[in-house]
């Protein structure tokens, strides 16, 4: 059985009664359109709280103008049965209304220096902002003590901790591992939009993340590293945003012993897709 919250009141009552029971709340903030990948975000998210709260909101300030927001696929019935299934108490489902009282254009919004200003930030300008402006309200309704995010998202998840320090947010942040179908692509809503042809094709990301990996670690530049993936990427039919490798904080490593982390972002046919890999050499 799974509450399904639209009005605000309604969510904080349900989890203010929880709290007053001294019950540890979990966040799990997604956009819908829910597979294994975000279940396991709420597997996760039980064992670190006794409640779990889903929230399922398409978010529009974080999609550009020719993005898809429209047709980003939306399906709360099926959404609230899954995490019914996973075991989440409730699903917070609000209206763009409840979200952005002063409309999406007159909303108060919160800006991450720094860390978004490469990779995804670069390519996709205002993205970062309105993940922020989103999560930042996201936490304030839902007043949970913890809140799980996938580490698919690498700079999301950098943005979202730089906030949550930086506006001093009474929040545990806790990262889930990457979900992967059986030849190697990160689960993703997006991955419906593939074609049959492009299906396959899709997971020479995942290769070409491991095949970073063992170029760094064999010792070849990381240049070098760069731009054999990017050529690889390209022969495979798609066109790269960027294929790069990255200290932790997505600054340029060092040469030598370090934590890294390669990352890819390419578009197949009209599919852009997102992946990463964190490794040591
Ligand atoms: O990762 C996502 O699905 C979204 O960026 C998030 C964190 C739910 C904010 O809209």
């Amino acid at each position: 059985m799974i509450d399904v919250v639209t009005e605000l009141a309604a969510l904080r009552g349900l989890v203010s009664g929880w709290k007053q029971a001294g019950q540890r709340v979990a966040l799990v903030p997604t956009m819908g359109n829910l597979h294994a990948g975000h279940f396991s975000l709420i597997e996760l998210a039980r064992r670190h709280a006794d409640r779990v709260v889903a929230s399922v909101f398409v978010n529009p300030t974080q999609f550009g103008p020719n993005e898809d927001f429209n047709r980003y696929p939306r399906t709360p019935e099926a959404d609230s049965a899954g995490l019914a299934d996973a075991g989440c108490d409730a699903m917070w489902l609000p209206s763009v209304k409840t979200m952005y009282p002063y409309g999406v254009h007159a909303t108060v919004r919160v800006s991450v220096p720094g860390v978004t200003e490469t990779l995804e930030g670069a390519h996709r300008p205002g993205h970062f902002d309105g993940v922020a402006t989103v999560v930042a309200r996201l936490f304030n309704q839902v007043q949970a003590n913890v809140a799980v995010f996938g580490r698919k998202d690498y700079q999301q998840l950098a943005v979202i901790r730089y906030m949550v320090r930086d506006l001093a947010f009474p929040i545990e942040i806790v990262a889930a591992e990457t979900r992967r179908e059986a030849d190697g692509l990160a689960m993703s809503s997006r991955n419906q939009y593939l074609s049959a042809e492009e299906r396959p094709v899709a997971s020479e990301i995942s290769r070409t993340l491991q095949w970073m990996r063992e170029a760094v670690r064999s010792g070849t530049a990381r240049a070098e590293v760069e731009a054999q993936a990017a050529r690889r990427l390209g022969s495979a039919g798609f066109e790269v945003d960027y294929a790069v490798v990255r200290d932790r904080d997505l600054g340029i490593p060092s040469e030598g012993p370090g934590a890294k982390v390669a990352l890819i972002a390419a578009r197949l046919g009209r599919t852009r897709l997102i992946d990463n890999l964190e490794f040591e050499t």
